[in-house]
C-alpha cells in the first residue's frame, strides 16, 4: 500500500517536514489564501484513494479550525480515502466543564466539529483533567501521546534533583514522569484569581537545596510557573528551571518567569518558540508508523 501523504498548512510546514523525514512519507503544502474580508480559501494537492494526514498545531486556534474543516472537505472532494488530523497542540481542551453558569463545554464543541471531518485525531498531551480519555471528547478515534513519553528521554540527561508540578491537576503527569526517571517529586496547590493572577502553595515539597525542575503541560501567561518558582525559592531551592510541553507564551510571560528567577525554560516543539528543545515528531511518528 502507498504511504500516506502529510498535508501541512504553511504555519506547520517545518513541523510536518520533520515528521515526514521521521516516517519517510511525502509532505504536500496546503495553499492558503485570505480574502480581503477575512475569509479563507484552501487548496490541496491529493490523489484519489490516497490516505491523508493533515498537520496543524492549533495555537491561536479560531481561524485555523475553520481552515482545517475546509481542508478536510477539499481532501474528500479530491477522493482521499481516510483522513487523520495530527494537531501537536490541540486547543480548547481546558474548558472541559461548565465552570460558571452560562458557559459552554468548549472541549466537547471542538471534539464534535473536528470529529465530523476526520477519522482520527492524534495530539501530544491533550490537557485532560476531568475527562480521562480523548475517546470521551471525539466521536472518531482520538489519541493523546502522554507528556511523559516526550519529556522523559530529555529529563534523564538533565540532572535535576526534584520535579515539581504547580497544581493538583499536574499530579498524575508529574508522578508518572518522576517514577519513570527516578526523581523525587511534589505538587503544589494552586488558586487562580484571574487570567494572569495565581497563587501556589508548596507545603509538602522536600525542597531544600538543589536544582528543581517545574513541569507543566502548558505555559500561557507564565503566572502559574512564576508563582511556583517564588514558592520554591522561599523554601531554599538553589536553582529553579522549568520544562513545559506546550509553549503558548502569551505576551509578558517570558518576563514574568525571568522576574520570578526561573533560570531556564525548555519546551517541546508542539508550538514554535525560542525555548523549543524537545522534539515531538519521533513520538508522533512511532504511533503513526505502527498502523501503516
Ligand atoms: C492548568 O491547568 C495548566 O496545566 C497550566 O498550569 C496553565 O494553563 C498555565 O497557565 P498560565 O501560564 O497562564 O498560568
Amino acid at each position: 500500500m502507498a504511504s500516506p501523504t502529510l498535508h501541512a498548512f504553511p504555519d506547520s510546514l517545518v513541523f510536518a517536514r520533520r515528521l515526514g523525514r521521521a516516517l519517510g512519507w511525502p509532505v504536500e503544502r496546503i495553499e492558503l489564501h485570505h480574502f480581503p474580508d477575512g475569509e479563507s480559501l484552501v487548496r490541496v494537492r491529493a490523489e484519489a484513494g490516497a490516505r491523508a494526514i493533515v498537520v496543524r498545531s492549533l495555537f491561536e486556534p479560531n481561524e485555523k479550525i475553520v481552515e482545517l474543516l475546509l481542508a478536510a472537505d477539499a481532501l474528500r472532494r479530491a477522493g482521499v480515502g481516510s483522513l487523520t488530523l495530527v494537531a501537536p497542540y490541540l486547543a480548547y481542551m481546558r474548558q472541559d466543564r461548565v465552570f460558571q453558569p452560562g458557559e459552554p463545554v468548549s472541549q466537547r464543541v471542538l471534539g464534535a466539529l473536528l470529529g465530523a471531518s476526520f477519522e482520527r485525531v492524534l495530539c501530544i498531551e491533550a490537557h485532560l483533567h476531568r475527562v480521562r480519555s480523548l475517546a470521551e471528547v471525539f466521536p472518531c478515534r482520538a489519541e493523546s501521546i502522554p507528556a511523559a513519553t516526550v519529556l522523559a528521554p530529555w529529563l534523564e540527561k538533565a540532572g535535576h534533583s526534584l520535579l515539581v508540578g504547580p497544581d493538583e491537576e499536574s499530579e498524575p503527569f508529574v508522578r508518572g514522569l518522576a517514577e519513570q526517571v527516578g526523581l523525587d517529586w511534589c505538587v503544589g496547590t494552586k488558586r487562580r484569581h484571574g487570567d494572569a493572577e495565581v497563587t501556589v502553595a508548596l507545603a509538602e515539597c522536600p525542597a531544600r537545596g538543589g536544582r528543581a525542575l517545574l513541569v507543566d503541560d502548558i505555559v500561557s501567561s507564565g503566572a502559574t510557573l512564576a508563582a511556583a518558582a517564588t514558592g520554591l525559592y522561599a523554601q531554599g531551592v538553589e536553582r529553579v528551571e522549568a520544562a513545559v510541553v506546550h509553549a503558548l507564551f502569551a505576551p509578558g510571560a517570558v518576563d514574568r518567569l525571568r522576574a520570578a528567577g526561573v533560570a531556564q525554560v525548555v519546551s517541546t516543539d508542539t508550538i514554535p518558540h525560542p525555548t523549543n528543545q524537545i522534539a515531538t515528531a519521533p513520538s508522533l511518528a512511532r504511533v503513526l508508523a505502527e498502523e501503516s
